[in-house]
């Protein structure tokens, strides 16, 4: 670019933060704006519902692309469909067509008249992030953090710098407390802490990070909003509490303090399983609130991975059952080998006609091909203990497309009133029906059967460990078979 060129697009930046806000016709809430005068490197703005947040984040953004010519800014969101609906919205309905030069549909880019971009992006995968490579963006703004993984966020880190004199790259996180991220983020910002799981704790300096709290009162609009709070405060306790009053101690005692998506989920092509590799479901009951259905099996090296969801309500046990049948298939199409099926003990109970819910849905199961089903092992203190000791272990891995699972674990926090087990809340069907899948299969202390043959079996060649791993699993599970009442016990037991 010629250095003419580079004058006129230099007098289309913007000097100061007032300039901006009256040529964009933005006027920030009394919060939005001390996030935007924040110098931090890392910003976050967190807590409520609705105190205008997402826009902060937006205009943020644009502010920083108006600071210097040609530079480069990028906002993200963990989905496309989450990133239109928010950011794009936002931006097409909020910001005057005059004052950009264009925007590219296909790639989502703004350009702005001093030649700066701002890419709106989003990351569906943990790896997503990794299409970014090699760019340089003087600010990145990401909505809703705490749907993305620490590992995102420092890959992202790395990509925040600009080459330009006097520029200062910054980045900032938008959020409401819990999901999967809620763990790494509080520590961060609220705490001032190093997040677990930081490579390099040492360098955390907790003068990069500053952490701008908002409330619902934030935004003058929703503060006068008597239905809109009405609806927040119908919300279960932890829920009403993240949302209202942007609390982040909401998840404090969280169990699973442990999970990490970076190192327990897997992606779903790397799951790779055998034909013969054990397999099992686990199914929580339910109508009204959702069913929720995992499919596990246990790897060679064995690793116990949860690797299919499906959560659904108000479908009838009979659909449930074809559900789970339509799913139970290989990438060949064949059927898959389920050994065992876990439903939840409840289900033996409840009755919708002469049979009950367990009967109508093992019918079905039985005439797809699949076992019938055994009520799961309930004991949820030494469930969640379980499945604490698995992850800890490295023993259980989750594929990425059981999103439900792996947003709910994180939010589940300790009952007060019982430590080891955990409360009760609205939405953990998904954590439950995981919990009778691992309990029910596992027993706490031992090694399932597939990793005790994986330790004996001495050979190497593919065919010959298959042969010998089925005989010694057939084998241990005839040794171990859980202890079903006889009149559940599905055929061949
Ligand atoms: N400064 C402002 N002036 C006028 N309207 C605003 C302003 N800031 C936010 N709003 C409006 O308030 C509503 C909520 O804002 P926004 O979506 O940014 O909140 P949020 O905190 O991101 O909410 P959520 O927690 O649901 O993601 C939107 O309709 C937005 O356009
Ligand atoms: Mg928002």
């Amino acid at each position: 670019m010629s250095s003419k060129a580079d004058k006129s697009l230099e007098k289309k930046c913007i000097r100061s933060f007032t300039e901006y806000c009256k040529k964009f016709g933005y006027k920030p809430f009394a919060r939005q704006k001390e996030f935007h005068d924040s110098r931090a490197k890392y910003r976050l703005f967190g807590g409520a519902a609705g105190p205008g947040k997402t826009k902060a984040l937006l205009y943020d953004a644009i502010y920083q692309a108006h600071l210097h010519p040609g530079v480069d800014t990028l906002l993200l969101r963990r989905t496309f469909p989450e990133l239109e609906s928010s950011l794009i919205t936002y931006f097409r309905r909020d910001v005057p067509r005059d004052l950009y030069e264009k925007y590219n549909e296909a790639k989502h880019i703004v350009t702005w008249l001093n030649g700066s971009t701002t890419r709106f992006a989003y990351c569906d995968t943990e790896t997503d992030v990794y299409r970014y490579q090699g760019a340089e963006y003087l600010f990145i703004g990401v909505d809703e953090l705490t749907h993305f993984t620490l590992k995102q966020w420092q890959f992202l880190t790395s990509r925040n710098r600009c080459r330009i004199k006097g520029a200062k790259p910054c980045m900032a996180g938008a959020t409401n407390p819990g999901n999967i991220g809620h763990a790494w983020v509080k520590a961060l910002w609220v705490d001032r802490a190093p997040a677990p799981g930081m490579d390099r704790p040492d360098q955390y300096d907790a003068g990069d990070y500053e952490f701008i709290h908002a409330t619902i009162a934030d935004n003058p609009y929703f503060a006068k909003d008597d239905e809109y709070k009405k609806t927040l405060g119908q919300l279960p306790e932890a829920l009403r509490r993240a949302f209202l009053d942007g609390e982040w101690d909401v998840y404090a005692g969280q169990y699973f303090d442990i999970f990490s998506a970076a190192r327990h989920t897997i992606r779903a092509e790397q799951v790779q399983l055998e034909p013969w590799t054990p397999r099992w479901i686990s199914i929580d009951w339910g109508f009204e609130h959702p069913s929720a259905v995992y499919w596990f099996a246990t790897r060679a090296d064995g690793v116990v991975v949860t690797y299919r969801e499906f959560v659904q309500n108000r479908l009838s046990p009979r659909m449930l059952a074809a559900a789970i049948a339509e799913r139970s298939v290989d990438r060949l199409g064949r059927m898959e080998r389920i050994r065992d099926v876990f439903l939840s003990p409840d289900a033996f109970a409840q009755r919708t006609a002469d049979a009950s819910i367990a009967e109508q849905l093992s019918d079905g199961l039985s005439a797809a091909g699949l076992p019938r089903a055994v009520p799961a092992d309930n004991d949820r203190v030494g469930g969640w203990m379980l499945m604490y000791q698995a992850l800890e272990a490295d023993h259980w891995l989750i594929a990425e497309n059981c999103t439900r699972l792996i947003e709910n674990l994180p939010t589940l926090t300790r009952d007060p009133a019982n430590v080891e087990d955990t409360l009760k809340c609205d939405g953990d069907d998904p954590a439950d029906s995981a919990r009778y899948g691992l309990k029910s299969a596992l027993e706490p202390g031992r090694a399932p059967a597939e990793v005790l043959a994986a330790e004996r079996i001495t050979a190497v060649d593919p065919t010959s460990r298959a042969i010998w791993l089925k005989k010694f699993s057939a084998e241990e599970s005839r040794r171990v078979a859980p202890v079903v009442p006889r009149r559940w016990r599905p055929q061949g037991w």
